[in-house]
Order: structure tokens, then sequence, then C-alpha cells
């Protein structure tokens, strides 16, 4: 198995989701939180934005103990000595700078010709080594560049010093197969590809950001990028939790592991959904509120003879702690209602449960759920009439 690292960028990228502020304290729980979760790099912020987030990098980077604490910063100098600035005090500090790369962001962004882009690139690398160990230069927009501008450029800032080369989908425009093979055209036609980490970073606008960070790693990739919950600029990054779950639930396909305690997700999940306001929808993979709840009829007949018939992650394997399986509503058939009511220790004779499921499913023409204590309330009737 191949160990991939997980980059996390909630604290950076992922608050950069419209609406969402953190102030220090929210942040170092955070951090805290995705230390225990076992990620192997921490986004903290970008200290150059403001005084409070150089304030809450810097506490963050003094504060957590294993984890590597990552910063962005432009490429321009003063950039460069603040994320130092906050940093210097980190047990493993790393920078993380940028420059785009397509010709639409040269043009019209930078106003920057390509030749100029790759001198700032290479000048900033060189002035960034002079601090840090660990420096990961991003091509942002990577996705929409020319590939044979994008190897020039890789190849010299390995050469300057970059130990970490990061390609993103800035836009979420690429699909699975495009995306990975920008990364088998990097391993193929980068002579000094292979003294670096090669990274992804995928934005979900077209819903793919998962997929093209697997796809990546299938390609050469060591290092995914992404956010708790898929939070982040616009549709938001590639949801981390989903990524290290896939690679977990189908080793017998991908030979990858990442290390992850995958049941700290839950826990991880809740906390940045109450900090950063952001609610997880309630059918979202692995955290959302129905990830483990069969509705069906079909479904709830086949989990209760055999979990694995409709069940491919355990609630446990990602910290949720108690599964609601068994959602009761109008598709519920007599075996889940039966089970439900055994939940309650109350006895019913094969008439009473006769006349309770029949009440259930009255109940279930005007309600979407039927909850607990309409159940109790149906038993209750059906034990004082009987
Ligand atoms: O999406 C992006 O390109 C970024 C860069 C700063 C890496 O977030
Ligand atoms: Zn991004």
């Amino acid at each position: 198995m191949s160990r991939i690292k997980i980059f996390d960028t909630t604290l950076r990228d992922g608050e950069q989701s419209p609406g969402v502020n953190l102030n220090k304290l929210e942040k170092l729980e955070i951090a805290k939180q995705l230390e225990r979760l076992g990620v192997d790099r921490i986004e903290a912020g970008f200290p150059a934005s403001s005084k409070g987030e150089f304030e809450a990098v810097k506490e963050i980077a003094d504060t957590i103990e294993t984890t590597s604490v990552i910063a962005l910063a432009r490429t321009v100098k003063s950039d460069i000595d603040a994320a130092w600035e906050a940093l210097k005090g980190a047990k493993k500090p790393a920078i993380h700078m940028f420059l785009a790369t397509s010709p639409i962001h040269m043009e019209y962004k930078l106003r920057k010709t390509p030749e100029e882009v790759i001198e700032t690139s290479v000048e900033m690398v060189r002035y960034a080594k002079r601090k840090f160990t660990e420096v990961q230069w991003s091509a942002e927009d990577a996705s929409r560049s020319d590939l044979n501008f994008l190897a020039k450029i890789i190849e010299k800032v390995i050469d300057a010093g970059a130990t970490v080369v990061n390609l993103p989908d800035t836009v979420g425009y690429a699909t699975p197969e495009e995306y990975g093979k920008m990364f088998k055209y990097m391993k193929d036609n980068v002579p000094n590809i292979d003294q670096v980490s090669l990274s992804c970073h995928c934005h979900d606008d077209l819903g793919m950001a998962v997929a093209n960070s697997i796809a990546a790693v299938e390609n050469g990739a060591t290092q995914v990028e992404g956010a708790i919950n898929g939070i982040g600029e616009r549709a938001g990054n590639a949801a981390l939790e989903e990524v290290a779950v896939a690679l977990k639930v189908r080793s017998d396909f991908y030979p990858y592991e990442t290390r992850l305690v995958l049941n700290e997700i839950k826990r991880t999940s809740d906390l940045v959904a109450k900090l950063t306001g952001m609610h997880v929808q309630a059918n979202k993979a692995i955290v959302g509120r129905n990830a483990f709840s069969h509705e069906s009829g079909i479904h709830q007949d086949g989990v209760l003879k055999n979990v694995e018939t409709y069940e491919i992650i355990t609630p446990a394997m990602v910290g949720v702690q108690e599964a609601n399986t068994l959602f009761l509503g109008k598709h519920s058939g007599r075996h889940a209602f039966k089970e439900k009511i055994q939940e309650f220790g109350v006895e019913l004779s094969d008439t009473e449960l006769q006349q309770a499921f029949k009440k259930f499913k009255a109940l279930t023409d005007h309600n979407k759920e039927v909850t607990d204590d309409d159940i109790y309330t149906i038993i209750m009737e059906i034990k004082t009439d009987s």
C-alpha cells in the first residue's frame, strides 16, 4: 500500500466559503481536532491577509504538536516574511506559495508573461528556502494551463528548491480522466519530478472534486488537499472524509492508504459544521444525517437480515455512534416497524401489531417522518383500547 498524505485546508480554503469567518479560538479548536483526526498537514491560513489571520496562524503554529502547520503566501517577499513570522514557533513549519499558470490568469489577472511567471516563481521559491525547509509551490489554475509550459515551470521550481508541487483544479473544471492525465504527463515529462511530492487540490464546481482527487492519486499524486465537509470557495473543495473513506472501503481496488483516524471523522465534521455555521446536507456521503438511514421497506428488511445488503460503510468506522438506521416513513415495511416496537421493550400480540401497523401507515400519509414519540403514542392507544 502506498501512503497518501492528507493536506487539510479547512482553515484556509474552507474558511473562504462565503459567509464563514472563524475567530482565533474557533480556528484553534478545529486545528486540534484535525490533529486528532491524523491529517498530515494543517493549512492554518494566510498570515499576510490580516492581523487577525496572522494571530490565528501563529496560535495554531505554537500549539500544534506533531502535525505540520502550513501557511499560504503569494509569491511576494512580504507574504513569505509574514508566513515565517507566524510559523517560526511551529514544530514542523511549511509554506505554500501559489502563482497562476493558465493563459487566462497570466494575461488578465497577473498581467505577466509566461517567462515572468517562471522568473517570479523561481526567485520566490529560492527566497522562501532561506527560511523554510518545506516549500510547496502551486500552479494556480493548473488544469487550464498549457501542459508544456507547466512541465517547464515545474522543472525550474524544483531546481529552485520546492519540495511539493501542487496542481490545482482551481475552478473545478477538469474531469477525472483529464486531471489524471495531467499528473501522468508531469511524471513522464519533468526530468526531476521524483525529487518532489505531487499534490492535487480539487474544487467541486462540477461535482467531481473527489473523483478528480482519486484520479490524480492513480496517476502519481501522493498528497490530497481538501476540506472537511467539502467546504471552500464557491462549490467547495474535495471532501477529505470522502477521499479517505473511499480509499479505505475500496482498498480491494486502490493500493493506497491514508493515516486518518477514521472514527474521528464524525466528530470533526460536527465541529466544523457547528463553528462555521455551514450545515451538512442530510444526504451528504459519510457524514450526512441520512448516510446510514434506510427508509424503503425492501432496504430495511435487507439490513435487518444482513446489514451488508445495503450498507458498504459501518457507522462505527467513521465514528457515528448511534446509527439511525431505520427511518420510519411511508416506504417502511412491517419488519422494520416490528423491530422499532421491540426497541421500546413492549410486547404486542399479532392482532395488536396488525392494528398498530395500520395506524402507523395512516400517519405516514400526512407526516414525512414518523418519530419515536409518534410510535409510542400508537402503542399506548392500542394498549388502552385492548
Ligand atoms: O484553488 C486553488 O488554486 C487554491 C490555491 C491557492 C492553491 O486554493
Ligand atoms: Zn482552492
